[in-house]
């Protein structure tokens, strides 16, 4: 389970940092928007987007959709401070809550979520919901992280385990679901709510000079584990961690790679 209130104090501390360390979500929200086509015969004119953090995704939409009416929704105040500084279009309006528990008061045309679905406890409940809440005709595009993403950091954890014989559970991040699971929990919210859903994936690997940058970057995004059974782990652990990834993945350049799995969904209200 993720522990909402550290996840909220993680993101709104790290707010004025997410933007410097942000690549790979960058990455994701470019893909988002490019699957809104560039020119449509019929813009959405009611947008909704979940998880806006600050604002890198909801500027672009404001600025290629001006007539349309966005919400943007954010579980951190220090998100939404930064997004209403950053975005300064009128026909945004921010507010700040819990997208998995607010009542929706309305539909939409177009819904949206970069990199925020991996942080929800009730992903069938949720995705029904945002289903629910389209117009027909009406699409919803998310991206999140697919089970590869931070691979060899898990590896290298598993394996220092095992050599310093540690027996505690620790997670260094929290579980991320396949594409073909996420596609069944999409179709299985289809059928009452008549959408069609595809989906694709992709690998990112990120390159950093030590592994403690790659851990500083997680941390600076406000992105480190926030589930509630996380364990803080020993420091002779996290050495034996440090030098078993670099041992094992170091490339011919130098360098510390850091993949990222991601994933897309596309669903179509008929
Ligand atoms: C990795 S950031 C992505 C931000 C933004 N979408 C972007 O592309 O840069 C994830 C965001 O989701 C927000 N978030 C996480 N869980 C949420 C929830 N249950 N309801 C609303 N926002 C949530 C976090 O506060 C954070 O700002």
């Amino acid at each position: 389970m993720i522990n909402k209130s550290l996840l909220e104090k993680r993101f709104s501390k790290n707010s004025a940092t997410y933007n410097d360390y942000a690549n790979v979500q960058r990455i994701m929200a470019a893909s988002l928007l490019s699957f809104t086509q560039p020119e449509p015969a019929d813009p959405p004119t009611s947008i909704l987007e979940i998880g806006s953090g600050t604002g890198l995704l909801t500027k672009q939409l404001a600025d290629k959709y001006p007539d349309a009416l966005i919400d943007a929704i954010d579980l951190a105040p220090g998100m939404i401070d930064s997004a209403k500084h950053y975005v300064q279009n009128k026909n945004v309006t921010f507010t700040c809550c819990d997208y998995e528990e607010v009542k929706l008061t309305r539909n939409y045309d177009l819904i949206v979520s970069n990199a925020t679905f991996q942080w929800f406890n009730h992903l069938s409940d949720t995705i029904a919901k945002t289903c629910n809440h389209l117009n027909r005709g009406g699409q919803v595009l998310f991206s999140t992280f697919g089970p590869s993403t931070f691979y060899e950091l898990n590896q290298s954890m598993q394996a220092a385990k095992l050599k310093i014989s540690y027996e505690k559970r620790v997670e260094v991040s929290q579980r991320f679901l396949s594409l073909e699971d996420l596609l069944t929990i999409c179709q299985g919210n289809s059928d009452e709510t008549r959408c069609n859903v595809n989906g694709y994936e992709e690998l990112h690997v990120e390159m950093f000079s030590e592994v403690r940058d790659f851990l500083k970057s997680i941390n600076k995004i406000g992105a480190s584990n926030s589930n509630t059974e996380h364990q803080s782990q020993s420091v002779s652990l996290f050495r034996e961690m440090c030098t078993i990834y670099k041992e094992r993945f170091l490339t011919e350049q130098g360098n510390i790679p850091a993949t990222y799995h991601t994933l897309y969904i596309h669903i179509l209200k008929e």
